[in-house]
């Protein structure tokens, strides 16, 4: 069996620990959106047991998960035409992620960058579910036998690690069950900068709130971050190369052209040779006029809670539809008694 044999499907997934900010939303939100159409099932997921790697405050971990299914609805994706859920609520993925834990080498995991930067120097204080992290992404994906899977250049290791997954259990098993994943990772802002420091990656956990914009900034917050955004003092260039050695001003550029739809050669051709004095009001304009009808549709959302908890209980029934039988499947191969009945 080769690739082209399953169904295109995407799947991706995002943590709701902490905020969501704009690097999620142009790295993976604003890209799942545009993947969804009549071509593809598309599959989206809070991925709720990969955010207890780490302590979570079970309150908020509550609330983050229902803003997070705020986020992705304000953002554009629809429950009738997309499949969105919580991760715990199909058991499926935690199943399939204990398979492949007997499937991954311990040295592979070692290997992860993530898992590295994560425990850091106090790995024996790490959880074990931390380490074992990737491999509940794999089963995430694999469950679904999902072909795409877009998601921000930081998650490249990661699938990567899935395809290892889907090649060692395929070669040992003697089949061709699951499929080979396609990373999407593309876009202007497949890697959203830190607005304080163009080498480091805007994340939820830097302690600087200024570092970052989250969805529920309001207008006033977005433009102020944006006026105090590191740059230097040199003028925009008109062309890409003028770009090198310039992370800041490449940042800023790159979030410019995700947010229009446009590509970076074309914004330069329109801002080239603007200081930044002239270029930030105009990206503060544009970030607020892309970014506030989502949060004002974040907040009304979660005014309905039990509607958001309706939407995750019918996704995750229609995404047990698909993950059940791909499961009973697996431990058929793997040889587990019953396993046909369910
Ligand atoms: P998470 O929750 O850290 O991030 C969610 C998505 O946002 C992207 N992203 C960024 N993109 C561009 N610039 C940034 N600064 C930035 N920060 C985050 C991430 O690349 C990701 O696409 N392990 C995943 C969640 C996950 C998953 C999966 C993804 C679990 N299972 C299966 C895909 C498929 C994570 O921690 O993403």
């Amino acid at each position: 069996m080769t690739e082209t044999q399953f169904t295109p499907r995407v799947f991706s997934g995002i943590q709701p620990s902490g905020n969501l900010h704009l690097g999620n939303y142009l790295g993976a939100l604003k890209r799942f959106v545009d993947m969804q159409g009549p071509d593809m099932e598309t599959v989206y997921c809070m991925v709720d047991l990969h955010a207890i790697t780490v302590w979570q405050d079970p309150k908020e971990l509550a609330h983050s998960t229902r803003e997070l299914c705020a986020g992705f609805i304000a953002a554009g994706i629809d429950p009738e035409r997309s499949i969105l859920f919580n991760q715990s609520q199909v058991p499926e993925h935690a199943q399939l992620a204990w398979v492949f834990n007997c499937v991954a080498r311990m040295g592979w995991m070692q290997r992860m960058t993530q898992w590295k930067d994560k425990a850091g120097k106090n790995q024996q204080n790490a959880s074990l579910g931390l380490f074992a992290y990737p491999s509940l992404m794999a089963a995430d994906i694999l469950t679904y036998h999902a072909t795409h899977v877009p998601v921000g250049d930081d998650q490249k290791q990661h699938l990567e690690l899935t395809r290892d997954i889907a090649i060692k259990f395929n070669k040992d098993f003697g089949v061709d069950f699951f499929p080979i994943t396609e990373p999407v990772i593309e876009g202007a802002a497949t890697r959203v900068m830190s607005l304080r420091d163009g080498s480091k990656k805007m994340s939820k956990s830097d302690p600087s709130d200024m570092s970052r914009i989250n969805m529920t900034d309001d207008a006033d917050t977005i433009a102020r971050k944006i006026r105090k955004a590191k740059t230097d003092p040199d003028a925009l260039p008109s062309e890409t190369g003028g770009l090198e050695d310039r992370p800041e001003a490449r940042n800023l550029v790159n979030i410019y052209a995700a947010l229009n739809d446009q590509t970076v050669e074309q914004v330069l051709a329109d801002v080239g040779g603007k200081q930044f004095g002239e270029f930030k009001p105009m990206l503060a304009e544009l970030a607020v006029a892309k970014l506030s009808p989502i949060s004002s549709e974040m907040a009304r959302l979660m005014g309905e809670e039990a509607e958001i908890d309706r939407i995750l209980a019918r996704g995750a029934e229609k995404a047990r539809a698909i993950a059940a039988p791909i499961l009973q499947q697996t431990y058929e191969i793997v040889g587990m008694v019953g396993a046909g009945k369910a």
